[in-house]
């Protein structure tokens, strides 16, 4: 989606959770190989990206501004640890551009929460800078920009539900119905490096069979029963609010629950987008987490 003048695009950066996310073992470079169902959500970021090249530039310059609530702000680092940072400059160092980039980024997403946010706004920076830069790259030269910036980015450069494997970046759109999901977010973070960590230390538990969610004819109930996680267990050893976040949304009334990525944010799948949680669950989630929580849909369905 963008709007706005010639060199100027608003971009909304969509996050993500994954129905399934299977582990199947630790690779010689250090990452794990997966396959995994990413499904983007309604809840998103918003990037204002000002940009230009030209060959009478000499130089590329960059800048980054980032809004939104104080929590959000404070923890978006403004360096190369950022993927609008790397996104940027892996795409100027690709193609060889000289020009600007000025970004503005309204964050909304919870930062290192398994949401994937940073993947999502590298995407559609990317996407964006492409366009206003002229860079002329297709999508599968792009998507291999994005998997140089991190292993979700390629998967969320789709643009609707996709199956994802290898370390994340070979990708192929998988069609599913709509989902109504509800989030529970942690005021802590957790490094992705970390929870693989912790699953290689649980001794690499390798989940079932994912077929009731790839299967687009499967009913919201028998899709729901079957989400599940890998580094879910190993996780919620490390920080059991997971665990009481899960009981509590499968006990206020979704269908079924599981953590997203690599935590700790945990969703539930609803069976209808005007359904609540029962009162009890919604108070029992805002004193676990600090925070009600989050109603959203899935998005980027084919019609
Ligand atoms: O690729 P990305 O920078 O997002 O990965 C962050 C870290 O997560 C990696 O350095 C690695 O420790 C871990 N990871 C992994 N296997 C994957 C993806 C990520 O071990 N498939």
């Amino acid at each position: 989606m963008s709007e706005g003048g010639l060199s100027t695009k608003t971009v909304q950066a969509p996050a993500k959770v994954n129905l399934f996310l299977r582990v199947l073992e630790l690779r010689s470079d250090g990452y794990h190989e997966l396959e995994t169902l990413i499904l983007p959500i309604s809840l998103a970021d918003r990037l204002e990206i000002h940009a230009d090249a030209d060959p009478s530039f000499r130089t590329l310059a960059f800048s980054l501004e980032v809004t939104g609530d104080d929590d959000l702000v404070e923890r978006v680092p403004r360096d190369e640890a950022n993927l609008v940072v790397r996104a940027c400059l892996a795409l100027a160092r690709r193609t060889g551009v000289h020009g600007f980039a000025d970004i503005s980024l309204e964050k909304r997403v919870p930062v290192a929460a398994g949401l994937g946010g940073g993947s999502a706004d590298a995407a559609a920076a990317l996407w964006a800078l492409n366009d206003l830069w002229g860079c002329g790259l297709g999508p599968v030269g792009l998507r291999d920009v994005g998997a140089s910036v991190g292993s979700d980015v390629p998967a969320l450069m789709v643009g609707g539900p996709v199956l994802a494997r290898g370390r994340g970046e070979r990708v192929e759109p998988a069609p599913m119905r709509p989902l109504s999901l509800v989030l529970v977010t942690f005021p802590f973070s957790v490094s992705a490096a970390e929870a693989f960590r912790c699953w290689d230390q649980a001794g690499g538990p390798t989940g079932p069979d994912p077929a009731a969610v790839l299967d687009p004819g499967s009913e919201v109930e028998a899709l729901a029963a079957s989400l599940f996680n890998d580094l879910e267990e190993p996780m919620t050893r490390l920080h059991p609010e997971i665990g009481r976040a899960k009981r509590t949304l499968l006990e206020g009334g979704a269908l079924g629950a599981a953590m997203s990525g690599s935590g700790p944010t945990v969703y539930g799948v609803m069976p209808g987008p005007t359904v609540r949680l029962e009162a009890r669950a919604e108070r029992e989630i805002a004193g676990l987490s600090g925070r009600p929580p989050g109603y959203v849909t899935s998005t980027g369905h084919k019609p």
